[in-house]
């Protein structure tokens, strides 16, 4: 196997370098990554002696450099994670979306055409693109997409133009639509690092509207089991929707998030939910996501095997002992976000 990983530097791409090193004694890796504020080359600490691990900062907005790469490394396997990822950051920016997520896209798997070899491409896809539910039902393969979102419609647009180069051009393309991650080595402008960190700090926790708006969590080492069981049996051409089974309301994760983090400095939990602050909603927020995997667990065999609170458990220990990772994130570029999208 020689895997070239897109956005190995980020929260999920880094966590599935680690699982791969572990599991797949055999794999070449090359780790094509941009390097943007999301990345931090510090999550794949101790890697970069390892004769099996390389890596390449491309910016896969650029065809020119991403095809040398690619075409030099010759790859069995292409897992696709590389992209603007944050809702908040495409409301106030859009562009970087359209650029990173569907040029970029389209870049890297015209790149990977051009080998004119059976090269397995994995693309990595979210639940958003199926848009937002009311209080029932679930996403599965057969959801139609209603992208509500900048970032959902760009992931929703990269997701169309792979299954055109499946179908038109004969592309071995897999596609996994996964709910939210969770877990360690995560940038904290999302939901569950951001609450772990203020909470520790002693910060405002800022809940979007009334905090009743729905997610369903995965725990990231279980996203990484899903992603490769698809890499390796997955069915040509096909999509797994990929989840945790996990609905909560953000209400409910930060109340979560309170205990566990008073449970782990001895802080108390009444002294930490008195920081919930209710913020004005984020723009056109979806209200609910959840995710029938059965697909997935029938045809693969995969379950996912951490409950919310052990997944909690281990990434609030995580956001505590890690100070070196924690403190090379929340610098000058994260501090300025902070103050720009939450104001004072
Ligand atoms: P992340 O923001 O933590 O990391 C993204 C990585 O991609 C960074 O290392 C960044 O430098 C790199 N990157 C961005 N633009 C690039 C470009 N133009 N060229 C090369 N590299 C570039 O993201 P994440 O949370 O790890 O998400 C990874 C993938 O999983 C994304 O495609 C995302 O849509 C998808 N996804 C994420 C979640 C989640 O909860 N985080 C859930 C479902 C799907
Ligand atoms: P986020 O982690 O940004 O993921 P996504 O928007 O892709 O689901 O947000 C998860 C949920 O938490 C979402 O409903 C928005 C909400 N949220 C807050 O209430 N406050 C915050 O400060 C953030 C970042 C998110």
């Amino acid at each position: 196997m020689r895997i070239v990983v897109t956005g190995g530097c980020g929260f999920i791409g880094s966590n599935f370098i680690r699982h791969l090193v572990a599991v797949r004694l055999d794999a070449e890796i090359l780790n094509l990554d941009a390097l943007t504020y999301a990345a931090n080359p510090l999550s794949l600490a101790g890697l970069e002696s390892n004769p099996r691990y390389h890596f390449a900062r491309v910016d896969l907005g650029e065809f020119g450099p991403t095809q040398s790469v690619i075409r030099a490394f010759a790859p069995t396997h292409v897992v696709h994670f590389a992209a603007e990822s944050h809702v908040d950051r495409s409301i106030s920016g859009p562009l970087p979306f359209a650029r990173s997520n569907m040029l970029g896209t389209a870049n890297l798997i015209e790149a990977v055409r051009g080998l004119n070899a059976g090269v397995r491409f994995h693309h990595i896809s979210t639940d958003e693109v199926f848009g937002s539910l009311t209080d029932d039902g679930k996403f599965d393969e057969n959801t139609p997409y209603d992208p509500s979102s900048p970032y959902s419609a760009s992931k929703a647009a990269s997701d169309f133009w792979v299954r055109a180069y499946a179908h038109t051009f004969g592309m071995d393309v897999v596609i996994t639509n996964c709910s939210n991650n969770y877990g360690p080595y995560q940038f904290p402008e999302k939901l569950i690092p951001l609450m772990i960190l203020n909470a520790v700090g002693g910060k405002a926790l800022p809940v979007y509207g009334a905090g009743a708006n729905v997610r369903d969590w995965l725990y990231v080492q279980d996203h990484c089991e899903a992603i490769l069981a698809v890499l390796e049996r997955g069915r040509t051409g096909e999509t797994y929707c990929v989840g945790g089974d996990s609905e909560m309301s953000n209400l409910d994760v930060v109340h979560a998030i309170c205990r566990e983090v008073a449970r782990q400095t001895g802080k108390t939990t009444d002294e930490l939910t008195q920081l919930i602050q209710f913020v004005p909603d984020r723009p056109g927020h979806d209200y609910r996501y959840a995710i029938d995997a059965s697909k997935l667990k029938s045809e693969l065999g995969w379950a996912p095997k951490h409950r919310f609170e052990e997944g909690l458990q281990e990434t609030v220990r995580f956001y505590l002992e890690q100070t070196e990772w924690v403190n090379s994130v929340t610098s000058g570029a994260y501090r300025e976000w902070i103050a720009r999208h939450y104001g004072s």
